[in-house]
């Protein structure tokens, strides 16, 4: 059986005692920490500035998954590779040489992935599949939590899956967006295995058992 990993988005998180949330999470059993960085150009909200991120990364003490919503990565990723993150992902349409990009992340000894956004065709990452870890595809338009769920993106987990198979490639398919326990069974069934997760989890009233009932399928 799969193993299914669930990562809390700390943007859901209450910034004002980030320590504690983050220790909440840890000890309710999350596989990693799903960190969104905004620029306030690629999406039109900024989250997670490099000094905040500096604030707290110590503390984190399980595998920390960077998501960077921002043009031109390329331009800032030695700023981001600084906390030693066990994932890193972009959207490819934000970089002019994506390959060049995914070379250098996993170079640092970190998981490289490319996202798909709502809006995105899941065929613009196909011509990298055998270079990257993992695939993040994005189940709301990306810049804000706490948006509701497109279902249509299932498609997308599904193709991608069919084109895992008939290549015969070992990359992780991460899904973040509007996850529920109503909709986590349907996206590990169509070949996801970590679902991303910020307010399902920071406003449930057992970190614990959300973590644990996203996982069932
Ligand atoms: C949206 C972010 C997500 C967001 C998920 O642009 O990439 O990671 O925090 O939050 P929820 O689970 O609340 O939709
Ligand atoms: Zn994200």
């Amino acid at each position: 059986m799969k193993e299914i990993k669930v990562f809390p988005s700390l943007l859901a998180a209450d910034f004002s005692v980030i320590e504690s949330e983050i220790k909440k999470v840890e000890n309710a059993g999350a596989d990693g920490i799903h960190l969104d960085v905004m620029d306030n150009k690629y999406v039109p909200n900024k989250s997670f500035p490099v000094e905040k991120i500096n604030s707290f990364y110590k503390k984190i003490f399980i595998p920390l998954d960077i998501h960077l919503m921002i043009e031109k990565p390329e331009e800032f990723i030695d700023k981001y590779l600084q906390f030693n993150p066990a994932y890193l992902s972009f959207h490819a349409e934000t970089c002019s040489n994506p390959k060049k990009l995914i070379e250098k992340i996993k170079s640092k000894n970190c998981k490289a992935g490319l996202a798909v956004n709502a809006k995105v065709s899941v065929e613009t990452v196909f011509p990298f599949l055998e270079l990257i870890d993992f695939v993040l595809i994005m189940t709301v338009e990306a810049g804000f939590g706490g948006q509701k769920f497109i279902k249509k993106n299932l498609e997308k987990i599904k193709k991608l899956n069919e084109k895992k198979n008939q290549k015969n490639l070992s990359f992780e398919t991460e899904v973040d967006g509007g996850i529920s326990t109503e909709n986590s069974k349907d996206l590990i069934k169509a070949g996801a295995n970590i679902l991303v997760s910020g307010s399902t989890i920071f406003k449930s009233d057992s970190f614990s058992e959300t973590i644990k009932s996203l996982k069932l399928f």
